[in-house]
């Protein structure tokens, strides 16, 4: 069958065309082909495999285009970039040689295309369609990858243990794969992960995370979770969750598996929000808790402190795995620290004032942590479920009313320290602070509101209490 249909873009043409002029043979390759046969959306990327030089199939075809765009040679690699757009379109030479990013040996470019196919990682993204004029169109799939694709399945092109070592980054692809498309990742493959994984350690953190994230960004980020923790993988990525799973039991007392609910609770969050760091506030939200439990004989077990234990092993985990240190660390931070203050207002008659304080500490990402603490109800209790929603709801509903009137979000006492020094005539000293920390617990509190003039009659107050004449 051809599949003229997958090489509508002009590109291929001009490809074709310089391929023909320097008398090689080259094929569109990898995940854009995956990707059309799975009608997956506009492709990011093209991979075109030279059976001969990219590079100078690369410049040839640059010379063609309009305007010449730059050629990005990456010798090392023996790989070749030109941007169209919004397309990448990257040249490489067919080789008998992992095709490994990483590596720092030459590259020999003297293969077939069927050596290059049986080098990558799995059967689907090794399918390669011809751009050759005499069969252009044409699928080349020496391993079954169509079949596999219709069969929702991941496999390795070779025996497993050798694709793995080749490159231990595609033990993280497999399962990045099979959670982005809803794959099954094939049982000796599975197997080679397990009996490999350590060698994980040898990828650089930056490719790690860049997998992480994208399991993460998947509608089912559970799938990935669980194989990466079937696998063992995750013991040497992220600690802190395996150290979650278990249940122990003391005196009849259980607690819940904070593994398998963290696990719920992305799925959640996942159906409502896209925002990727939220996402990771919900992977995050319990590592607290392991180091954190505690049996006591009268109450049972508790985590005490675990949300503030947890923020500080948020800064850790980021560090380690090379993650940004800054305002999206913060943020996940905040919603770890924060994690259960809604719900514990959820649990009790709703008042202004713990709404008010939940808005103000929270600030601008209230709205995030409300939308985290909905995704953390897993109960199975489908009459406590209800409940909780519907509590949440009220709280939603205060937070909206709170704000209309006090407008605590983005709190700027309505008192500066100015006028509290000019009224009473003071210098800077410790009583200044004291009048404005009482101001800004009445307007939390509802004594009064947020307003200059009620603000300015309780600082009198406040400063005749303290003996201070105007
Ligand atoms: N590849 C490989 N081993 C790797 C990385 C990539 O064999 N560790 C091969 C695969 O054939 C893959 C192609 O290189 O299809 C392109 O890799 P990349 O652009 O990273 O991934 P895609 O498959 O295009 O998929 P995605 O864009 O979703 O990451």
């Amino acid at each position: 069958m051809d599949h003229k249909r997958a090489l509508q873009n002009p590109i291929f043409g001009i490809v074709a065309n310089a391929a023909k002029e320097l008398g090689v043979d080259c094929y569109v390759i990898g995940g854009f082909v995956r990707d059309y046969f799975l009608k997956r959306g506009t492709p990011k990327d093209i991979d075109i495999v030279a059976v001969g030089s990219g590079i100078s199939l690369a410049k040839k075809v640059a010379s063609k285009l309009d305007g010449t765009p730059k050629v990005s040679v990456f010798k090392n690699f023996g790989t070749a970039m030109i941007k169209q757009g919004n397309l990448e379109v990257e040249f490489v030479g067919a080789r008998r040689e992992s095709y490994n990013r990483n590596s720092r040996k030459p590259v020999v470019e003297d293969s077939t295309l069927e050596d290059d196919q049986k080098r990558r990682d799995f059967t689907i993204n090794a399918l390669a369609i011809s751009l050759n004029q005499s069969n252009f169109g044409e699928l080349l799939d020496p391993f079954d990858g169509l079949a596999d694709l219709e069969k929702k399945r991941i496999r390795t092109p070779l025996e497993p243990g050798i694709t793995y070592s080749d490159d231990p980054l595609r033990m993280l692809r497999a399962i990045r794969f099979a959670t982005q498309l809803g794959f099954t990742i094939q049982l000796e493959s599975l197997q080679a992960i397990t009996a490999h994984k350590e060698r994980i350690q040898i990828i650089s953190k930056e490719r790690i995370v860049d997998e992480l994230h994208k399991i993460l960004a998947s509608s089912k980020p559970s799938i990935g979770f669980t194989l990466l923790h079937k696998t063992e993988l995750l013991s040497y990525i992220l600690p802190e969750l395996v150290a979650l799973q278990g249940i122990e039991e003391k005196e009849g007392q259980r607690h819940k598996d904070n593994f398998w609910h963290t696990l719920e609770v992305v799925d959640n969050i996942a159906e409502t929000t896209d925002n990727l760091w939220l996402r990771w506030a919900a992977l995050l939200h319990d590592i607290g808790k392991a180091p954190t439990k505690r049996f006591h004989k009268k109450i049972g077990w508790t985590f005490h402190g675990h949300e503030f234990v947890g923020a500080k092993m948020v800064y850790k985990l980021f560090k380690r795995l090379r993650m940004p240190l800054n305002d999206k660390m913060k943020f996940v931070q905040k919603m770890v620290l924060m994690s259960s203050r809604p719900i514990v207002l959820s649990e009790d008659f709703v008042t202004d004032s713990a709404v008010r304080r939940l808005v103000f500490d929270a600030g601008e990402y209230v709205e995030d942590l409300m939308t985290l603490c909905e995704a953390d109800i897993t109960t199975k209790n489908p009459k406590k479920q209800r409940r909780y929603k519907n509590n949440f709801k009220q709280v939603r509903q205060k937070i909206v009313e709170v704000e209309e009137r006090d407008h605590i979000r983005n709190f700027q006492p309505p008192i500066s320290g100015e006028e509290i020094m000019t009224t009473f005539n003071l210098r800077p000293s410790r009583e200044i602070g004291i009048i404005k920390e009482a101001i800004k617990e009445a307007i939390l509190e509802g004594e009064i509101p947020n307003e200059y003039e009620a603000a300015k009659a309780f600082m009198l107050k406040k400063g005749a209490e303290l003996g201070l004449s105007v």
